[in-house]
């Protein structure tokens, strides 16, 4: 497969005065890639864009390496599986009417259709639900059909909108194996969130963090925290000297039980400090470990240093 997946340049779309995306620059490389960013930052925009929907104010998309709004061919769609946000389906179709009919849009053959219903029901879990309308699913089972109909094609790329929200626990979690698997299998997923422990345990390959239509960061986790310096530094014992030593060269410090919790750039500062207080006042240091941060951590921090910046909108 042609890599980059998905390229997007100087993406750009406005409604009246509203600049929804701005000049975003993304690079989807096979994998699992998050595109993270608050409400309104711009996600569901992006994606309608990507898939055909939206029609960009400016700038373009590039889809297994083709201008998906020049060359909007069928054989590209043959290749996307789409999730949208708030799906809209045949709601007066079974799930079995609903797949038989995708199926007979990207032209499978009838046993073709019949093996990846069986197939995909069994996946999604609402082989039980079949023959009921859509219309009567919960919000959770509605998200899981939205599932099996992007994967009915059985494409290389799947284009995910907040496919988690409806979930319940069991359901989210059977979701993020799911798409491991389909990982696992050579598919590229691409999957808006604003539920960053989720991305988390899916391995994301890659994210790209959104605010008001702006690309804040994007790269792997080990990347971006190299870019942000920043790592979390666990310290023991939570003693009263090493805590108030640490509060003149960081504001925040956790505590939990025995330890004490910053982040900071400052390692060096950090531990030089430590080591002193603790060398003059005798007191042993059960840990001093620095990790990197989590996909959360990066998230609050490159906005924070973003407002702080400011955006220019
Ligand atoms: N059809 C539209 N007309 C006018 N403004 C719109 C339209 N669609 C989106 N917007 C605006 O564009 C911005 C981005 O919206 P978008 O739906 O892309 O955000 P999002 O990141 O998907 O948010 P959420 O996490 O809430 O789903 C918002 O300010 C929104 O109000
Ligand atoms: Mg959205």
């Amino acid at each position: 497969m042609k890599d980059p997946i998905i390229q997007t340049f100087s993406l750009t779309k406005a409604f009246k005065d509203v600049i929804a995306v701005k000049n975003l620059n993304l690079k989807v490389s096979r994998g699992i890639y998050g595109l993270l960013g608050l409400n309104g930052a711009g996600k569901t925009t992006t994606i309608k864009m990507m898939v055909g929907s939206l029609f960009p104010t400016q700038g373009s998309i590039e889809i297994f390496g083709q201008n998906i709004h020049r060359n909007a061919k069928m054989d590209i769609h043959k290749r996307i599986g789409y999730v949208p946000e708030h799906p809209t389906y045949f709601l007066s179709m079974t799930a079995e009417k609903l797949l038989t009919y995708i199926g007979s849009v990207f032209q499978m053959s009838i046993q073709e259709i019949k093996r990846r219903i069986t197939e995909l029901l069994r996946l999604v879990e609402l082989t039980d639900a079949k023959s009921r309308i859509i219309a009567k699913y919960s919000a959770g089972m509605k998200q899981r059909i939205g599932i099996a109909q992007a994967l009915m094609n059985d494409p290389e790329l799947l284009i995910l909108d907040e496919i988690t929200s409806n979930l319940d626990p069991i359901g989210r979690n059977q979701m993020i194996e799911l798409l491991k698997d389909l990982k696992k299998q050579g598919k590229t997923i691409f999957i808006s969130t604003h539920v960053l422990p989720e991305i988390q345990k899916m391995n994301a390959d890659s994210i790209a963090i959104i605010d008001h239509g702006h690309l804040i960061m994007e790269g792997t986790v080990d990347k971006l925290n190299e870019e942000l310096k920043t790592k979390e530094i666990v310290i023991s014992p939570n003693h009263k000297l090493l805590r108030e030593a640490l509060f003149s060269v960081v504001s925040n410090i956790k505590e939990e039980e025995d330890t004490l919790v910053v982040n900071t750039d400052k390692l060096d500062e950090v531990w030089q400090l430590i080591a002193k207080v603790a060398l003059q006042n005798n007191i042993l240091i059960k840990e001093f470990r620095s990790t990197f941060l989590n996909i959360e951590q990066i998230f609050m921090k490159a906005l924070n240093s973003k407002q702080i910046e400011g955006i220019e909108k």
